[in-house]
């Protein structure tokens, strides 16, 4: 907890007990820039500057994970301009984050698969994974090209290869050992899910790792999601009894 926080301040968080693992659905950013007459792409925009924002607060708060949803499995169905536009935001960001990384030293690591994701990114995302991966507090992972169910098939389809091979008996597999063919492994569940701009599902965000989550939902579009309303969630999730299918 950082020394300026009292344990307890006006928003209701008891930063004593804060979440260990929040996730985040990006969303809105297209209802955003609509609702101001602008192109879609000026929403994502400015949803990329909300991103940098929150990642930033919750490494102050103390938070040791932050896991966001950028780009889904689904979102290439979006016309080709609006997909190569997220991608020029995606190298923006990092081209500036690796500017800053050794003033804000959070870790960065990334969910999904990269293979379609053209090849200077793609660097761009080794070179972010591999300056930051010593750091410790906060560690951030942007899923990107990400599908929770594509993350079950290839741990899937990995699992019967080591099968074969004589590396994995299918009949003692255990949750644990699963988990570690997602891409989310060494990673702890997420405590509480986050999704902004009023829609009320999943749309195929972290389906394992979410079985036990804690969900909150808000109208306001990502773009205008602010500190307070990550620590309105947190406080939300702090007055919630997790039980886990016990009493
Ligand atoms: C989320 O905002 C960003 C991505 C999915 C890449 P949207 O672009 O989905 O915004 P809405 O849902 O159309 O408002
Ligand atoms: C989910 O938002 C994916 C991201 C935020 C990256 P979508 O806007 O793609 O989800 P749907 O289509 O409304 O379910
Ligand atoms: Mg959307």
């Amino acid at each position: 907890m950082p020394f300026f926080q009292k344990k307890t301040d006006q928003s209701g968080v008891d930063f004593s007990r804060l979440p260990r693992h929040v996730a985040i659905i990006m969303d809105g950013n297209g209802r955003w820039a609509k609702k101001r007459g602008l192109p879609r792409t000026a929403g994502h925009a400015a949803g990329a500057e909300t991103f940098r924002t929150i990642a930033t607060y919750c490494k102050e708060i103390g938070l040791d994970y932050l896991t966001v949803y950028a780009f889904s499995t689904e979102n290439w169905k979006r016309p080709a301009e609006e997909v190569s536009a997220i991608m020029g935001l995606l190298r923006k960001y990092l081209l500036e984050a690796i500017e800053k990384m050794e003033r804000d030293r959070v870790k960065m690591e990334f969910f999904g698969d990269l293979t379609p994701i053209a090849p200077e990114l793609r660097e761009l995302i080794e070179r972010t994974r591999e300056i930051s991966k010593h750091y410790e507090g906060c560690q951030v992972n942007i899923c990107l090209n990400y599908g929770g169910r594509d993350e079950l098939l290839r741990a899937a389809r990995a699992f019967a290869r080591d099968c074969v091979e004589g590396r994995a008996d299918p009949d003692s597999l255990t949750e644990q050992q699963l988990g570690g063919y997602l891409f989310s492994r060494g990673v702890p569940d997420p405590d509480l899910v986050i999704r902004p701009s009023g829609e009320l599902r999943l749309s195929n965000f972290l389906l394992w790792q979410s079985a036990y989550s804690e969900f909150y939902y808000t109208d306001v579009l990502w773009p205008d999601f602010s500190k307070e309303e990550l620590l309105r969630a947190i406080a939300d999730f702090q007055g919630r009894s997790r039980r886990y299918g016990g009493v």
